[in-house]
């Protein structure tokens, strides 16, 4: 494992961090250090370190600012009743990870290191986990471009980074409520041969403006179809889609180079096949899931991702109508599939997949 210098000065107190992990929302608020790692084309990897969270200080040129040369990642460190803190397939997010970066043109970073970052990070700032019902520190690894040039060409210096915030409900309230989903018809996620795959900015830069369509329709996500055929169902803004068929068949899209991996979609699809659920993962068009919501056969839909973890959702819409999924409220299928991932990552299950790792 490399080595990490580790800066430790601690900025918040006690009463501080009390107030803000009684009810943290997602994604808002921050621990007090950050891990970061240097690279150049000439050095390679350097100085692994743990310091103060603060501001970058970039270059206005930074090649970020302009061509979106980025990548991230998002997972979790988790409570235990006993007080230990366990993370979650995070070999899983190293390699995905380094998956984007390469099809970003930028430097891939070692598992051990993108491990190591994570892990240093979470003991420097253990106080920062939070241990209410469902609560997680969410970590958030990524990379950018700061060389300062204009011309468009890979960068040749990148900073590493891990920041954590600790986290409640992606969609915030309590309790396990149901979320509407927009389906836009008239803006793509990602096309054929570009970067739908890998996780990075420019993704969800192109989501934002379909993502304002279905807020101000009441929705709190957008979903979207295939770019080609614009009939295939693929992703939402910011997580997988899932349908349950009420002859229990699980139902997801299939992967394609526009349609991102997803940590969670990968362990729900294992639990699935676990429970002797049948799945499918294969095309889907939205007509198919507009036609099994409207009859009957399908009687569950949910989204799932690392933030959203499981969520089930309670209606489609788009611009000709709503289809309203079974009764509105979550479905049998939908809540044991979130409780079995929720109570392996929480401690409350064995862990027979060996995908839970103690910090
Ligand atoms: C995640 O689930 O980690 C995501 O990436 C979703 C979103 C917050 C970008």
């Amino acid at each position: 494992m490399p080595d990490f210098t580790l800066t430790v000065e601690p900025r918040s107190s006690a009463a501080q961090r009390a107030e803000i992990l009684t009810s943290p929302g997602f994604g808002a608020r921050f621990s007090d250090h950050m891990s970061l790692i240097d690279w150049t084309a000439d050095t390679g990897w350097t100085n692994h370190r743990v310091v103060p969270y603060a501001p970058f200080t970039l270059d206005p040129a930074s090649a970020v600012l302009h061509y979106a040369q980025e990548a991230f990642e998002g997972l979790k460190a988790y409570a235990h009743a006993d007080g230990s803190v366990w993370r979650f397939r995070a070999e899983v997010n190293a390699e995905r990870f380094q998956r984007s970066c390469r099809r970003l043109g930028l430097p891939e970073l070692s598992t051990d290191d993108f491990l190591a970052s994570v892990d240093r990070l979470v003991e420097v700032d253990r106080d920062w986990v939070p241990t209410g019902a469902e609560q997680s520190l969410y970590l958030r690894p990524f990379m950018f471009a700061r060389s300062p040039f204009l011309a468009v060409k890979p960068s040749t210096s990148v900073t590493y980074a891990v920041i954590a915030s600790p986290s409640g409900a992606y969609f915030g309230g309590t309790g396990v409520q149901p979320v509407d989903i927009w389906f836009t018809r008239d803006f793509s996620r990602a096309a054929p041969g570009g970067t739908g795959f890998a996780k990075c900015g420019g993704n969800y830069a192109a989501s934002m403006i379909a993502q304002q369509e279905a807020e101000a329709n009441g929705c709190s996500q957008v979903g979207f179809v295939d770019a080609v055929e614009h009939r295939y169902v693929e992703e939402l803004g910011g997580m997988n889609l899932f349908a349950v068929t009420t002859d229990g068949r699980v139902l997801t899209p299939a992967l394609t180079d526009s349609i991102l991996e997803g940590v969670t979609r990968g362990a729900i699809l294992r639990l699935a096949t676990e429970s002797r659920l049948t799945v499918e993962e294969r095309r889907i068009t939205l007509d198919e899931l507009y036609a099994g919501i409207d009859d009957g056969t399908i009687g569950e839909v949910f989204a799932c991702g690392t933030a959203a973890i499981v969520t089930p959702v309670g209606s489609l819409r788009d611009r000709d109508g709503v289809h309203i999924v079974g009764d509105g409220t979550p479905g049998r299928v939908t809540l044991s599939l979130r409780t079995t991932l929720t109570d392996l990552q929480y401690g409350l299950r064995a862990d027979t997949h060996g995908w839970m790792h103690r910090i």
